[in-house]
């Protein structure tokens, strides 16, 4: 296992890591590690997250929930999105624009009513998320950017719906273009919508721009690490395959796979262990194996288990060590 050590050793260009998976794996906490190991090298780091339950706050005992970027050490930098805000100027700013558009004095109540119940949309959140991903990225103040993904709804998927998206966003484009051109003519006439539809068509491509922005993040391999998270657990398995085949037909490579939540396997050997422990951790080789066979050339790390909950940096770096440069093999594990 190289561990993330490794994984920079062989792809120095690397800026961006992704933890995601199922919920309550652990991206989170390895997001928070991921950040302070690299901060602590003296890189300047954005670790993000958009967790309506401010997980990043606890894991790092600050609150930093909806207050944009802060500082919490030298180099480390926390950005907590509160992403039903996002929403809601988005979807008030969609409003100001349809009304300023067509001089309206107010939002017709059916639009209005519309907007609303797309602003209610999971895929409205979903777009929150990314697109704060890409403002952050853009903006490139970092050396390296941490995202701590929601758990996988269809998130991921958007990807595949940039294509069709974009290609739409293309055609409409080329359509108003050639209208706009006909319509150069009579120009003098209309002059106002045109003006308009100007406006709609730049509103357009700059949407396209921003999706396509994201899809060069996640699918950058060169920049971007895409890591799942997992645990030695059946239903875990299961959802890795499943999402890997996703992945698959999305185009969308994985890097590299952590493994949270190992008992040490010593802990089962020792003569006073109770049978419970004993059990758990059998099991957990029992899916360790598993891992090993299926997903073997991805596994980066294996964290184990801490006997506390890791919260705050002292705990987070215990954490950061197992990651950066793993103390045991995979194989030390069964
Ligand atoms: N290696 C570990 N040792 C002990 N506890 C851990 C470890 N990793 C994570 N935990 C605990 O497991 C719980 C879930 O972890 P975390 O919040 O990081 O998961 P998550 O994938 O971000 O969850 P969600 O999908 O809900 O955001 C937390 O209480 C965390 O403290
Ligand atoms: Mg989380």
């Amino acid at each position: 296992m190289k561990g993330l050590k490794g994984l920079l050793e062989e792809n120095p260009s690397l800026k961006v890591f992704i933890y995601a998976g199922k919920g309550g794996l652990g991206k989170t906490t390895l997001s928070a590690a991921t950040s302070t190991k690299l901060s602590s090298m003296g890189k300047k780091t954005l670790v993000f997250s958009t967790d309506p339950q401010a997980s990043l706050s606890d894991v790092f005992e600050q609150n930093v929930f909806g207050k944009g970027e802060v500082k919490l050490a030298e180099n480390l930098y926390v950005m907590e999105i509160d992403a039903d805000k996002k929403i809601n100027e988005y979807v008030n700013a969609i409003k100001k624009k349809i009304i300023d558009m067509y001089r309206l004095d107010s939002l017709p109540k059916d639009i209005e009513e519309y907007i609303d119940s797309a602003a209610a949309e999971p895929a409205m959140y979903e777009s929150a998320v990314y697109d704060a991903m890409v403002d952050v990225v853009s903006e490139g103040k970092y050396d390296y950017y941490v995202f701590d993904m929601p758990p996988f709804g269809h998130g991921i998927r958007m990807i595949a719906i940039a294509d069709v998206i974009s290609k739409w966003v293309e055609k409409i484009t080329e359509l108003r273009r050639q209208a706009y051109e006909y319509g150069r003519v009579a120009a003098s006439m209309k002059r106002q919508k045109l003006t308009y539809e100007d406006e709609i068509l730049n509103e357009l491509e700059y949407i396209r721009g921003r999706i396509l922005k994201f899809r060069d993040i996640l699918l950058n391999t060169k920049t971007t690490a895409f890591m799942m998270v997992m645990t030695p657990e059946k239903m875990t398995i299961l959802d890795t395959e499943r999402a890997l085949e996703m992945f698959n037909s999305l185009g969308l490579k994985l890097t590299g796979i952590v493994v949270n939540q190992v008992y040490p396997p010593d802990l089962a050997k020792r003569a006073d262990a109770p049978a419970y422990l004993r059990r758990r951790v059998e099991e957990q080789k029992k899916y360790i194996a598993e891992i090993v066979e299926k997903f073997g050339k991805y596994i980066i790390a294996v964290v184990p288990m801490l006997n506390r909950e890791p919260k705050g940096m002292e705990t987070l770096k215990l954490v950061a060590e197992e990651l950066w440069s793993p103390s045991k093999k995979i194989e030390e594990y069964l």
